[in-house]
């Protein structure tokens, strides 16, 4: 019995409408680009205008780290909201950016499983966190997009992020067995649209790491493309010394290095997510 036929056993109640548009950053392999995206498009985002929360669900706190939240400000993390003995709102602290915040993680949240055991119901716990999000807050204080960023393995945590999702967003590192590791998600997104979240859908895949001078690199893409066709986002985001020097510094690439490619693809990632919001909502 996997993880999710376990929790399927609990309740399986309504979301509430008018809720941000919720993204998971979901693969299971790890070093393929999910903090790095969380972060810089979340940071994209917002500088579009959006109001953007990064949910930080990995207990080695990257995402929290990478942007600059100091251990000290993180004494309600997002392990305190899934035990129940905060809301998501009082663990949200501000980052530098404008319009981004962040429910930082600590190394507590790798003892959740254990600890909920089989409590009824605890797949939802992020879901019904997020849900309370934007209750009673004026409307420009609202969040727009919550962007999950997950740890690298299918456990509770990446659970809870999937059935508190509206998709999933894939970041895909061009290299060898990235096909294989891509059907292994997806197969995971179909039980969890057939158990515990009926509305979950694939928003999209990002090729991330991405070398033109690299043979392997190029055959990658076309493979993927094929595969997945329009569910690949055109932007794909190269390998670029920027990004990975910009986390050690606190900060997103695009407040390092605003003018770096890097900076250039995240950017452009984010118009294609909005982009593709608008043609969900209109279809
Ligand atoms: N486009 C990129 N170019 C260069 N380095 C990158 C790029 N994307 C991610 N990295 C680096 O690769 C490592 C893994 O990325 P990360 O986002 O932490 O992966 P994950 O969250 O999936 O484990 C990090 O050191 C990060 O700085
Ligand atoms: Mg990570």
């Amino acid at each position: 019995m996997t993880v999710i036929d376990q929790v399927y056993q609990d309740d399986n109640a309504q979301v509430p409408a008018g809720h941000p548009r919720i993204l998971a950053l979901a693969n299971q392999k790890g070093g393929v680009g999910k903090t790095t995206t969380a972060i810089n498009l979340g940071t994209a985002l917002a500088a579009i205008g959006e109001r953007v929360l990064i949910v930080d669900l990995d207990p080695q706190g990257n995402a929290s780290t990478g942007l600059g939240i100091d251990r000290r400000n993180r004494s309600c993390s997002t392990y305190d909201v899934l035990v129940g003995e905060a809301s998501l709102r009082e663990s949200v602290v501000a980052t530098a950016v404008p319009r981004l915040h962040i429910a930082p993680s600590t190394m507590d949240l790798s003892g959740l499983e254990l600890e909920l055991g089989t409590t009824p119901g605890r797949a939802f716990r992020l879901r019904d966190a997020i849900a309370a999000l934007n209750n009673n807050v004026s409307p420009d204080n609202d969040y727009t997009y919550v962007l999950i960023d997950c740890p690298p393995s299918l456990n509770l945590l990446t659970v809870n992020a999937m059935a508190a999702s509206d998709a999933i967003l894939v970041p895909l590192q061009c290299e060898f067995f990235a096909l294989e590791g891509l059907s292994q998600l997806l197969s995971t997104v179909e039980q969890v649209r057939s158990t515990l979240n009926p509305n979950l859908s694939i928003h999209g895949i990002v090729l991330t790491m991405f070398d033109s001078r690299n043979n392997l690199s190029n055959q990658v893409v076309a493979d993927v493309r094929q595969f997945m066709g329009a569910k690949v986002y055109k932007t794909m985001i190269p390998r670029n010394v920027r990004i990975s020097e910009a986390p050690s510094y606190g900060k997103p690439v695009l407040v390092y290095d605003l003018k770096c490619v890097g900076s250039e693809a995240y950017l452009k990632l984010a118009t294609e997510v909005i982009q593709r919001e608008r043609e969900l909502r209109a279809s």
